[in-house]
């Protein structure tokens, strides 16, 4: 099935999330409008960092959605569809795509896909969110400076069609929203646990405090990771609050 997905294409952009942005300030975009390009100059990432992506190998893209009907309170649960919508489409090539917290996917220990949505709050609502996903497809080499990047060319040993995998992609993102729609979060935590890199193993982290050892329990409604240090003691955190350093 090809839903009517708005998609607007260009040869070189320096940001798909900034170009959704204008767009989004300007032009009233559609539902579901998809910004996608051959090269991005300035593709940014999580934490202010830098996007890597070579021209005319990967898919590059940005998603313009409406999910007025999720509370800000939620927001993390878009993370958590379009993570799954991603892992679906992954494991239709191969399986063993996990989901490192909060939204990178990784293949092994490395990383194949990168996620950055950026939501606009109106009152207690999302008034509009721009999902920019990177996802490493035909590229044969990387920098030296990310030694963890990997593509699927580099795992399948086979070369992509991006437009065909664009619209196959979009497809089990768009199953995956339909969920959240219809308030399955029950079901979608769920699912999003079965895919989380490293749950239930022990695992060294790092936070404020130093370094320490745990095990990832799951994530809370609004996002935060739980880590069980021992028998009573949980701690639960945000987003850059702590860094997962090793496994044992
Ligand atoms: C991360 O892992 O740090 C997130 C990377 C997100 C990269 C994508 S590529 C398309 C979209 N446009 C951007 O500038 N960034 C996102």
């Amino acid at each position: 099935m090809i839903p009517n997905f708005n998609i607007i294409k260009y040869k070189t952009v320096s940001s798909t999330n900034d170009k959704a942005k204008e767009f989004l300030q300007n032009n009233e975009p559609e539902n579901f409008t998809i910004i996608i390009t051959e090269e991005q100059i300035k593709g940014r990432g999580q934490r202010g960092n830098y996007w890597h992506c070579e021209k005319d190998k990967n898919l590059t893209f940005s998603i313009v959605i409406y999910p007025n009907f999720l509370f800000a309170s939620k927001q993390f649960y878009l993370s958590k569809v379009v993570s799954l919508g991603i892992i679906d489409y992954l494991n239709t090539k191969k399986q063993g795509f996990k989901i490192k917290w909060p939204n990178d996917i990784y293949y092994n220990d490395k990383k194949i896909c990168g996620i950055l949505i950026e939501n606009s709050i109106f009152g207690s609502r999302i008034k509009n969110s721009v999902i920019g996903i990177g996802l490493n497809m035909n590229q044969d080499v990387f920098p030296q400076n990310l030694p963890d990047a990997v593509s699927m060319k580099n795992i399948t040993n086979k070369k992509y069609n991006i437009e065909n995998e664009l619209y196959l992609l979009l497809n089990y993102i768009l199953k995956n929203y339909k969920n959240l729609k219809v308030e399955n979060f029950e079901q979608i935590d769920k699912k999003y646990h079965s895919h989380l890199f490293g749950i239930n193993e022990t695992l060294e982290f790092k936070d404020k405090t130093g370094t320490f050892k745990g095990i990832i329990k799951g994530t809370l409604p609004e996002g935060r990771l739980s880590i069980q240090i021992s028998e009573n003691d949980i701690r639960y955190y945000n987003f850059k609050e702590v860094e997962f350093i090793n496994r044992f």
